[in-house]
C-alpha cells in the first residue's frame, strides 16, 4: 500500500545542557549538532525504512537547510517530488537535551506555507495512496482540506496532534486513527481519564503514555502494550517513529494491536538513538523485511 505523508521538514539543532534552563540563566552546554527533523519528515522516514512507497508533501525555503533536507528525504528513500521551495525560511527546530530527555522550540517558516491547490495535485498524483499520516506543525487550512480531500477519496488517514491544537469534533470524525501523547490528549479533551477517552473513541484514540507503553481499545476494552526497557539516549522522535510504526502495521493489515507493537518496538530503536532520524539504517536492516513480508 503506499503510503503519504503530509508535514514538516525542520532543521533540528540539537545541544546538551547539565539541566533545563531557568528564565535569565546561562549556562555552558556541549555536544551541538545539526540534524535531520520536523515531525512529518521524521515519519516519512521511519515509514519508508519499513515499506516501499512513501510520497511526501511539504516546504522548504529557498536556502541550504532546504537543499540539505531534501537530498536527505532522497537518500532515504521517500518521494520528494511534492516538496515546494518557498519565499520563507526553512523550518528549524532548537532542541535542548538533558539527560535523554529535551524542550524544543519550532521556527515553522515554510511549513506554515503549504497551499490547498498542492494538496489536491498530490492527491491527484498519487491515486493509489492507501493511507495519509499528518502531524499539526503546518497550516491548520491546509490540515482541514487535506483530511477532507482524503475522506472524499476513501484514504484512511493518521493524525498525529502534534504539537498540542485544539481540533474540531468535525476534524476528529473525519480521521481514521488519532494518535496523541499524554499532554496532547489532555489539551485536545480537558480530560485525563485515558481509558474512558479510548473507550469512547474506540479503534480510533491510541495514547502513547511514555514509559508507561501504548493505550487503545482492542477486543471490547481500553488496553495498554507496555513500552520495552531500555538505555534511554535521546527521545527526540519517539512518537514519530511510532507513528511510522504504527502506519507500516496498518498498511501491512497487522491489525491494531501487533501495529501498536510494530510502533513501540521503532520508537524505543529511535530512543537508543540520536536524533529523531538516527534508527533510520538499523529499522531498516532489522525490521524492514519482517515488515515487507507480513500480509
Ligand atoms: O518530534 C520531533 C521533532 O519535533 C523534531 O525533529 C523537531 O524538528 C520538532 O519538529
Amino acid at each position: 500500500m503506499k503510503i503519504g505523508v503530509v508535514g514538516s521538514i525542520n532543521v533540528d539543532m540539537v545541544y546538551s545542557l547539565p539541566k533545563f534552563l531557568k528564565l535569565g540563566e546561562t549556562l555552558m552546554g556541549s555536544n551541538f549538532q545539526l540534524l535531520m527533523g520536523g515531525k512529518g519528515a521524521n515519519q516519512a522516514v521511519m515509514t519508508s525504512a519499513l515499506v516501499d512507497d512513501v510520497v511526501f508533501l511539504g516546504a522548504v525555503g529557498k536556502d541550504s537547510f532546504g537543499t540539505n533536507a531534501i537530498a536527505n528525504l532522497t537518500s532515504k528513500g521517500v518521494g520528494v517530488e511534492n516538496i515546494s521551495l518557498k519565499d520563507n525560511s526553512t523550518g528549524l527546530a532548537i532542541i535542548q537535551l538533558v539527560n535523554g530527555e529535551n524542550s524544543i522550540a519550532v521556527i515553522p517558516g515554510a511549513n506554515l506555507d503549504i497551499q490547498k491547490s498542492e494538496i489536491d495535485h498530490f492527491l491527484d498524483q498519487h491515486p493509489d495512496l492507501g493511507l495519509v499520516i499528518s502531524q499539526l506543525e503546518i497550516n491548520m487550512d491546509a490540515i482541514i482540506h487535506l483530511v477532507d480531500q482524503c475522506k472524499a477519496r476513501h484514504i484512511s488517514i493518521i493524525l498525529n496532534p502534534a504539537p498540542a491544537q485544539k481540533l474540531s469534533s468535525d476534524l476528529i470524525d473525519k480521521v481514521d486513527y488519532l494518535i496523541p501523547n499524554e499532554n496532547e490528549t489532555e489539551f485536545l479533551f480537558n480530560s485525563q481519564d485515558y481509558e474512558k477517552l479510548v473507550t469512547d473513541f474506540a479503534g480510533k484514540l491510541i495514547i502513547t503514555l511514555g514509559s508507561k507503553g501504548v493505550m487503545y481499545y482492542d477486543q471490547q476494552k481500553a488496553v495498554i502494550s507496555p513500552s520495552q526497557k531500555i538505555e534511554v539516549v535521546d527521545t527526540t522522535g519517539a512518537g514519530d517513529s511510532f507513528v511510522a510504526g504504527f502506519a507500516a502495521g496498518i498498511s501491512k493489515k497487522l491489525g491494531i494491536k501487533a501495529a501498536v507493537e510494530l510502533g513501540i518496538e521503532i520508537a524505543s530503536l529511535t530512543c537508543i538513538s540520536m536524533g529523531a532520524q538516527g534508527a533510520y539504517e538499523r529499522v531498516k536492516k532489522e525490521h524492514y523485511e519482517k515488515a515487507r513480508n507480513s500480509k
